[in-house]
């Protein structure tokens, strides 16, 4: 650990929701002396310029990223946006939190992975559901071998369709995102991340569209599973089309992790505190007004407490700062980590579509 932290100068490139939760952290961390924003939406860029007391305020990252103040980015565009930024910011050797996924394209995550390790910067990738509590004490009980041998892991991913509706109105292509690639993914890195010792070789999917399909050409769910080389197998589903009035605001989860000598189950659905309502919500996660019942603590981030944001994405974006500050080793996902959960979630959409089994790994040719 270095006993003499150094100063940050911080480039926040997408100042939406996230950007906003994440800028708010930094402003108080102790070592973060500059802070630059950019957005290419004025309202969101003075909003969070004025949250975060800025230094600098752009609509262009590169002019953001040839200031000499900084030293980090946070690369908070929309999921299909992040690759440019990167690209600018690796060029710059700056170190680098990125917003799940690395990209939604593999030929564009293998680019941007090749460039990054190239260029040897500290880049991490936000999979913000390993700073939770229960996720960090599975991850132990499996790397300790309370288990025993880990021969079969079963995750499912409720979702709220207010999220789904919401990144496909965000994108110009619907056949380029998924449930699978945009939110299945937490749920599978949480997994991957507690079978590292493991490698997958064959995927097995199936995809339904029926609800989201005549809405906007999206995917309700997939259900697959991965079967690793040693036999052993995890089965996934994911559903992000569940009626607009389901109490959950956007995850909930429930995990079964069973082995040759135990078992661990998870109940992740947040249904221990229950919020029913006629009152809009003002700061944090609005839901849409149709929703009056809330299952608190569904919304990944966290929650909004006496101003501040409490949960997964402020340890998250601390622990980060204190990496980048004071070369402290996180258990941030790394940039090649994260390349493998979007090749996975890939290759899970693949094999719904083929309706076939996919070999693993696949790459970018494998999905032309
Ligand atoms: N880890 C988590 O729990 C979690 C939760 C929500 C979202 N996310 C991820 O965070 C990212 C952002 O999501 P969000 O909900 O904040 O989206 P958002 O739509 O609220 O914000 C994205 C912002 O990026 C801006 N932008 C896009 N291209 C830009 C560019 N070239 N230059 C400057 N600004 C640009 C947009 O104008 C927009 O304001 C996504 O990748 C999403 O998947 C992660």
């Amino acid at each position: 650990m270095k006993k003499q932290p150094k100063r940050i100068g911080l480039a926040i490139i997408g100042a939406g929701r996230v950007g906003l939760f994440r800028g708010e952290v930094a402003a108080r961390h102790p070592m973060v002396d500059f802070i630059g924003v950019c957005d290419l939406k004025k309202d969101r860029r003075d909003l969070v310029a004025s949250k975060v007391n800025a230094d600098f305020v752009t609509d262009d990252f590169q002019e953001l990223l040839q200031r000499k103040e900084i030293t980090a980015a946070i690369i908070s565009t929309d999921e299909h946006l992040h690759v440019e930024p990167i690209l600018a910011a690796v060029e710059r050797n700056l170190s680098l939190m990125i917003e799940k996924p690395l990209a939604t394209e593999l030929k564009d995550s293998e680019r941007v992975l090749k460039a990054i390790q190239k260029s040897k910067v500290d880049a991490v990738v936000g999979y913000t559901q390993r700073f939770r509590r229960r996720w960090l004490a599975a991850k132990e009980k499996v790397r300790t071998g309370q288990l025993g041998d880990v021969t079969m892991v079963t995750s499912r991913a409720f979702m709220n369709r207010l999220v789904a509706l919401d990144n496909y109105r965000r994108t110009s292509d619907p056949s380029k995102i998924s449930p699978m690639v945009i939110s299945g993914t937490h749920a599978l890195d949480i997994v991957m991340w507690m079978m590292e010792a493991k490698r997958p070789v064959e995927v097995y999917a199936r995809s339904i569209d029926k609800a989201l399909g005549p809405l906007c050409k999206g995917i309700d769910a997939t259900a697959g599973m991965i079967t690793f080389e040693d036999g052993s197998i995890y089965h996934a589903s994911i559903s992000w089309a569940l009626p607009v009035v389901w109490p959950g605001a956007v995850y909930s989860l429930e995990v079964g992790i069973t082995g040759t000598d135990g078992v661990l189950t998870i109940d992740d659905t947040h249904r221990d505190i229950v919020l029913a309502t006629t009152v809009s919500q003002s700061e944090g996660y609005a839901p849409d007004a149709a929703r009056r019942v809330d299952f608190l603590g569904s919304y990944p981030p966290g929650d909004m407490a006496l101003g501040e944001l409490r949960g997964p994405m402020r340890e998250e974006t601390e622990q980060w700062l204190n990496r980048v500050c004071m070369g402290l080793t996180t258990q941030h996902a790394t940039a090649a980590e994260a390349h493998n959960r979007l090749m996975l979630t890939k290759a899970f959409d693949l094999s719904a579509k083929l309706k076939r089994a996919v070999p693993l790994p696949i790459s970018s040719e494998d999905m032309a």
